[in-house]
């Protein structure tokens, strides 16, 4: 038994930040932002909305175009680094907000390879008859933990969410995952402050040493690429569509370069939604879907990195 994808859904939040906004708040320029990151917008979620809220929207378009309901649905996971709350997870919360009757719903943190964590733990689940219909989110409000006075991080995020439905098959679908982490490198890219007695200890905001983030990923995006083709004895040249996490243009560039894909077979999305971590992943392939760009049979590459470190791929049959 196999496990495919038989929806995606999406769901931005209607208020968008241009490059020109962030001119007003920090001392940055559209030029800036556009040159080292390929960013030109971003979108940012109402101040009544959370994670779980953008994850029911995008859940319900996923729900609709795999032909589902939420009785069909049998298994939650939701990737997530801005959780509604501590707890319960914003997967029980969601499980709640779609009506779905008692099935196993958590949450995973991998950051911004956490919607390739979530997919390649669906996957254990549904290839191994445990569950028939997953849904695998990846939702993020990054506008709640970013510093808006710090130009170095608050111009690179956006927030937004995507989902899939992944099915019992016949025939692949996923074809393999492959995670990874080195919890080493966990000050380089963190969220460090924690609650403690009711009181916020540590920085409540991102932290990042981005130059040492940016060759770490361009490193391993290329390495678990080489890794997922090799195990499926194939090349780089079968691979029909590369979906990277959305960082920086120059960071998905470089591994395309490297892995010798040509710019016209990435999703790229970075421009109009910013990196929006856990959510960038499945944002980008329900876009390439939708518009027509992803079809039968192809082969489709998955790759995220993010903090931790954390990084991991699944190759895919669509
Ligand atoms: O999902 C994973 C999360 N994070 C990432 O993937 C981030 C990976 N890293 C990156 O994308 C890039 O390293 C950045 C976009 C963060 C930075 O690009 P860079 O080409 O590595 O620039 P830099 O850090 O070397 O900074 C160059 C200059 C600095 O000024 P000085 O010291 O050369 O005078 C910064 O102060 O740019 C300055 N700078 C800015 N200037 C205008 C930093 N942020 C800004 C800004 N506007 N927003």
């Amino acid at each position: 038994m196999y496990s495919r994808i038989i929806g995606t859904g999406s769901y931005l939040p209607e208020r968008v930040l241009t490059n020109q906004d962030l001119e007003k708040m920090v001392e940055t320029s559209d030029e800036w932002i556009r040159t080292r990151t390929g960013i030109t917008q971003r979108h940012i979620a109402r101040e009544d909305q959370s994670a779980s809220d953008l994850a029911m929207l995008a859940s319900l378009n996923a729900m609709t175009a795999a032909g589902v309901t939420s009785k069909d649905i049998d298994l939650i996971i939701v990737a997530t680094t801005t959780p509604d709350m501590v707890f319960p997870s914003t997967a029980c919360i969601l499980q709640d907000k779609l009506g779905v009757e008692n099935c196993p719903a958590f949450d995973v943190q991998a950051v911004c390879s956490g919607f390739v964590y979530a997919l390649a733990t669906a996957d254990m689940f549904v290839s191994s008859g445990k569950c028939r219909n997953a849904l695998v989110v990846g939702s993020e409000i990054y506008s709640r933990i970013l510093n808006w006075n710090d130009r170095s991080t608050c111009v690179l995020f956006g927030d937004g969410a995507g989902a899939v439905v992944l099915s019992q098959s016949d025939e692949p679908g996923i074809l393999s995952s492959h995670l990874h982490a080195s919890g080493h490198y966990r000050d380089v890219l963190s969220v460090p402050g924690s609650i403690s007695g009711g009181i916020i200890r540590g920085n409540p905001y991102i932290n990042m040493d981005g130059g040492a983030v940016f060759k770490f990923a361009v490193k391993v995006l290329e390495d678990v690429a080489h890794e997922a083709i090799a195990e499926n004895q194939l090349q780089t040249s079968d691979i029909d569509w590369l979906i990277p996490h959305q960082a920086n243009i120059r960071i998905i560039r470089s591994t395309a370069q490297k892995l010798g894909i040509p710019l016209d077979k990435v999703v790229i999305t970075v421009d109009k939604h910013g990196n929006t971590s856990a959510a960038s992943i499945p944002l980008a392939l329900d876009i390439a879907v939708r518009d027509g760009r992803i079809h039968k049979d192809q082969l489709i590459m998955l790759e995220g990195v993010g903090g931790g470190f954390t990084w991991g791929a699944v190759l895919l049959r669509w």
